[in-house]
């Protein structure tokens, strides 16, 4: 499938999915530029692509830090003639190991995860939407977690950084839908990606099938990525203003 081709995106956050994000993209067709703050973590994902996909360029990019955004966007299109597409994926789990209710939470811990999380995705969208306008439209895809609309006793932050990713998404694809600018949200479920799997057990991954309809298997990037490369593409050009889940069915909403 080459439904990507001659559209340049920027990918913001490697990792378990965003490596594959990458992979899928390029194969599509499209050029991408990777970002991340570990940017040894970024170029890990170049291992992984197709023989004649599109040309993939990583960089620095720190969700926290303003300035390297607007040079990832500014390497996209000084590289690739403009961007087509944006994918938020980068996030902060500081809030993940402490596993405390509101009344014990440090707002250090709270400071730091919507720091990254929430402001970070606004952060790229100031950056990339300029540009997205100028190519006359295009698509932005947030990813965000089931964690945003599912009950926890725990992980306030995570949660509360997560559906406010959602509001963002409302409010951009409600202001620039005119302009043919599409914004969705990617909210997945459990993915079992290399690095989840080793820092779980086979408790963990029992516990999740429990809660997914579908027991076959636990959630893979490629399941993320098959999603989202349909909402960069033009078959995906009726789709905006959407929360969509890649879940195996463990949350279910009207
Ligand atoms: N894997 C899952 O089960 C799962 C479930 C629900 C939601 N998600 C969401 O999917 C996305 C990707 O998660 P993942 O499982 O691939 O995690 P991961 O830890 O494999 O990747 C996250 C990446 O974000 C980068 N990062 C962290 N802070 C950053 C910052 N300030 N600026 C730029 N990059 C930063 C890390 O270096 C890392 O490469 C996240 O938004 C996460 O919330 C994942």
């Amino acid at each position: 499938m080459d439904r990507l081709s001659n559209k340049t995106i920027l990918v913001a956050g490697a990792g378990g999915i965003g490596s594959e994000l990458v992979r899928r993209y390029a194969a599509e067709g499209a050029n991408v530029v990777l970002g991340d703050a570990n940017e040894k973590a970024a170029e890990t994902a170049l291992g992984g692509l197709e023989k004649g996909s599109g040309r993939v360029l990583v960089t620095r990019l720190d969700g926290s830090d303003g300035a390297s955004i607007d040079k990832a966007v500014e390497l996209a299109c000084t590289e690739f003639g403009g961007l087509d597409g944006l994918h938020a994926n980068f996030a902060s789990f500081a809030d993940g190991l402490l596993q405390v209710g509101v009344l014990d939470l440090p707002l250090d811990i709270y400071d730091e995860v919507m720091r990254v999380n929430a402001r970070g995705f606004l952060l790229c969208t100031q950056a990339a939407l300029p540009r997205i306008l100028a190519r006359g439209g295009g698509s932005i895809i947030y990813t965000s977690s089931g964690a945003a609309h599912a009950p926890s006793p725990v992980r306030a932050p995570y949660a509360m950084s997560k559906a406010a990713i959602h509001a963002l998404m409302r409010v951009v694809a409600t202001r620039h839908g005119p302009d043919n600018v599409r914004a969705n949200v990617v909210a997945p479920g459990v993915i079992l990606h290399q690095s989840l799997a080793d820092a779980t057990g086979e408790e963990f991954r029992q516990w999740a099938l429990s809660r997914t309809p579908i027991k076959s298997r636990l959630g893979r990037p490629e399941d993320i990525a098959a999603m989202s490369a349909l909402l960069m593409s033009d078959e995906g050009s009726y789709i905006t203003g959407q929360v969509i889940s890649v879940d195996g069915g463990s949350s279910m909403r009207p």
